[in-house]
C-alpha cells in the first residue's frame, strides 16, 4: 500500500512515499540491502564527527537473537514487529570520546542516523516501522549494554505487507491516512509563533 504525504511543496519521493507500516511480509531482507541500510547509517553527520550511534541488528533466521531483542519490545509491538524479517536497536553513546564530556547531541545524531538507514531503505523497496515501545532495561541487560550508552529505539524493517495481514482495528489503523501539523505551527521567524515567509499555510 502506498500512503504518499499530501505536501503544499514538491517532496521528493522518498520522503513522500516512506511511512510507517505495522504489516510485514516473511520476505527476508537480502544481506547485501542489510549492508547499504547500515552504510547509509554510518555515513550521517554527526556532532565533532563522533558517530555516537551504536545498533544491534538482529535478523528472524538467527532464532535465538532475533527472540532476544523482540522480547524487549512492549507486547503491542511484540504482535505485530515479530513478523518482520529484520529487527534492529538504536543506541546513543552519551560521551564525548574526546573529552569524556556529556554529548547532548548524542540521541540527535543517532537519529539522524536513523533516517539515512530509513530513506536508504525506501529506496531499496524496503519499509522502517521505529519504535519507542520498548525496555529500554531489558534491552540493557539482554545486550549488556554499558552504562553511558543510552537505547533510542527499536526498529522494524522489511517489506511491507498489506493491511489485509493485520486484524480488526490494526488494519483500519494501516490504511488510515498520514497527519502532519500545518508548516505554519512548526516554522517561525522573526519571533517564536510568527509563520516564517512560505509557511503561512
Ligand atoms: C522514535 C519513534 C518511536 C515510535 N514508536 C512507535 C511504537 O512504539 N509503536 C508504533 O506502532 N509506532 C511507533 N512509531 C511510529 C510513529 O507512530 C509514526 O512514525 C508516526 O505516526 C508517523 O507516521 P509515518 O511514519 O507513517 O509517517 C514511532 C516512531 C518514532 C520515530
Amino acid at each position: 500500500m502506498e500512503k504518499p504525504a499530501q505536501s503544499n511543496y514538491p517532496l521528493h519521493e522518498l520522503i513522500a512515499r516512506r511511512w510507517s507500516p505495522h504489516a510485514f511480509t516473511d520476505q527476508p531482507v537480502e544481506p547485501q540491502k542489510l549492508g547499504s541500510l547500515m552504510e547509509a547509517a554510518r555515513w550521517a553527520p554527526s556532532c565533532f564527527n563522533e558517530q555516537p550511534w551504536r545498533f544491534i541488528v538482529e535478523t528472524i533466521e538467527k532464532k535465538e537473537g532475533y527472540e532476544r531483542l523482540l522480547n524487549c519490545l512492549v507486547p503491542f509491538n511484540q504482535s505485530w514487529a515479530g513478523k518482520a524479517p529484520v529487527l534492529m536497536l538504536s543506541v546513543a553513546s552519551t560521551r564525548f570520546k574526546r573529552n569524556g564530556k556529556d554529548n547532548r547531541h548524542a540521541g540527535y545524531d543517532t537519529g539522524m542516523a536513523a533516517e539515512n538507514l530509513t530513506l536508504q531503505a525506501q529506496a531499496l523497496g524496503l519499509a522502517v516501522h521505529q519504535m519507542a515501545g520498548f525496555d529500554a532495561d531489558a534491552a540493557r541487560e539482554a545486550y549488556g549494554i554499558p552504562e553511558d550508552y543510552e537505547p533510542m529505539a527499536a526498529f522494524a524493517v522489511g517489506y511491507a505487507g498489506e493491511p489485509e495481514d493485520l486484524e480488526g482495528k490494526m488494519a483500519e489503523r494501516e490504511r488510515a491516512p498520514r497527519v502532519r501539523n500545518p508548516l505554519s505551527e512548526t516554522f517561525f521567524s522573526g519571533k517564536w509563533g510568527q509563520s516564517a515567509p512560505g509557511a503561512e499555510a
